[in-house]
């Protein structure tokens, strides 16, 4: 129906057009026609006079005016538009039954002028001349006269048919429009037939280029490439849930073994209270890796950091390191913070991002070496990077570290607080404040970070 209501716009608009030239073309027409059967009348009286002028003038008797006469009479019987009237003092010159209007109407003005006579709708138009007196004839005043109801119908005829003309063109116009306008939009129908058969299972397939008129190019080529990102998203999807899937499953299998062994047969206290505590310790990471993972399914969902407080980073950081106190002094690294910086930030979600970039440098870090934590202000952004020694990470896998799951050896690091969702998490919060995430492997350095919107103005 969408399509249908397409065309029938353009053919609505295909009449419209059609109206508005019809309407100038048939003004025009008229205009100009009607300028013409305006003279005409006009032009045939003096026509007609100008046969009868001389022998009006020439004959002063009343034999020769017989023969005028007859030939008034006979003219204006061959015609019947034509009328003649003679107004003279002797009857014997006259001619046409001239009445009293006649007679007041040939003593007016000389010239072209237009006479309305009683009982008849369109006026006469009419010459009227004067002859002097010649032999026995008196003065006389001579009316040719022409009846102007066949041009005035005329006119209206023609007024009728332009209108009908119109109407008609305009109704083709509209009929062949919306034909056009169903042909036009043929390729578009198609498109929206071939996009049916792509759905979700498929999401494979593309539109089509090479069928389609060049208007369509562009609209093709940001569906086709919406669907590329769907079809990305959609795979990440799924291997996100057999991610989670697998990380899930080596706790539970941990939990299901231990305990299992333990009701085998009677143990003592001591080994419940042994199996208990582990049991306990899976269970832990089991809620930490669904903690994390409601975590990111918030932010994906587009929640934003808004409990914004204008901070300190480097007291954030102090912060931080104050809570890892025990983990730094296991692992006997130093952390050393440079410079400082003030953001607007949700200290929450930035200590957690904190700890999971500190996990990760102590976890990579060997014993007695330094962690640096380098804050600095730029132009419009705050940066804070962790950086500590250690070998180069490969290029292939820089880009990756911060996808959900991804690492770069997975048997080494899959193992207590480490489930592949650290970085992740660093990244969704920075996102959360508008920010973005960044890592370096350089000159034995390796370094992770954010950069997050400076102070607002
Ligand atoms: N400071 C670091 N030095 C070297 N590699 C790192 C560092 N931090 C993170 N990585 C790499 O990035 C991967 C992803 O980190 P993360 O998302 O925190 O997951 P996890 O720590 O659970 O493995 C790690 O497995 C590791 O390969
Ligand atoms: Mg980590």
């Amino acid at each position: 129906m969408a399509s249908n209501s397409i065309a029938l716009r353009l053919s609505g608009m295909f009449a419209l057009v059609a109206l508005l030239v019809f309407l100038l073309i048939g003004w025009a027409l008229y205009l100009q026609v009607d300028k013409g059967l305006g003279l005409l009348p006009a032009a045939e009286v003096d026509a007609r006079y100008s046969v009868l002028e001389s022998a009006v003038q020439r004959y002063g008797n009343p034999e020769h005016w017989t023969k005028i006469n007859a030939k008034l009479k006979l003219l204006s019987e061959e015609d019947k538009r034509l009328r003649f009237w003679v107004v003279s003092d002797n009857p014997t010159y006259e001619f046409g039954n001239p009445d009293d209007e006649i007679r007041q109407f040939a003593n007016g003005s000389l010239g072209m002028r237009n006479l309305n006579l009683r009982g008849h709708d369109y006026p006469f138009k009419v010459l009227v001349s004067q002859f002097p007196p010649k032999d026995q004839r008196p003065p006389l005043r001579f009316l040719t006269a022409i009846d102007t109801q066949t041009f005035w119908q005329t006119q209206h005829s023609l007024l009728i048919a332009l209108i009908s003309l119109a109407a008609v063109g305009i109704a083709l116009a509209s009929a062949l429009g919306y034909w056009v306008a169903r042909i036009g939009l043929k390729p578009l129908l198609d498109l929206s037939l071939e996009a049916r058969k792509l759905a979700p299972p498929r999401l494979s397939g593309r539109l089509r280029l090479s069928s389609l008129p060049p208007e369509l190019d562009q609209f093709v080529t940001s569906f086709n490439s919406t669907l590329e990102r769907v079809e990305q998203a959609y795979s990440r999807l799924e291997s996100f849930n057999a991610d989670v899937a697998h990380e899930l499953r080596s706790p539970l299998t941990n939990l299901i073994g231990q305990t299992q062994v333990a009701l085998t047969r009677g143990r003592s206290a001591e080994h419940y209270f042994e199996v208990l505590q582990s049991n306990l310790e899976e269970l832990e990471r089991l809620r930490s890796i669904i903690n994390d993972m409601l975590f990111l399914a918030s932010a994906d969902q587009g929640s934003k950091a808004t409990e914004l407080t204008e901070s300190s980073l480097a007291e954030e950081v102090a912060t931080t390191l104050d809570y890892l106190d025990f983990i730094l002094e296991d692992a006997q690294v130093r952390v050393q913070v440079r410079g400082d910086a003030s953001a607007p930030i949700e200290k929450a979600h930035l200590r957690r991002a904190l700890i999971n970039l500190l996990h990760n440098a102590v976890q990579h870090t060997l014993p007695g070496q330094v962690i640096h934590v380098d804050i600095a202000e730029e132009r419009n952004h705050v940066s804070i990077g962790v950086a500590n020694p250690g070998a180069q990470i490969c290029g292939e896998h820089l880009p990756k570290l911060f996808e959900r799951f991804y690492r770069v050896d997975a048997s080494r690091s899959n193992s207590g607080a480490n489930h592949g969702l650290g970085l992740a998490i660093v990244k969704a919060i920075a996102l959360m404040h508008g920010g973005t995430v960044f890592v370096r492997s350089e000159d034995g350095v390796n370094t992770f970070g954010m950069k997050l919107p400076g102070m607002s103005d």
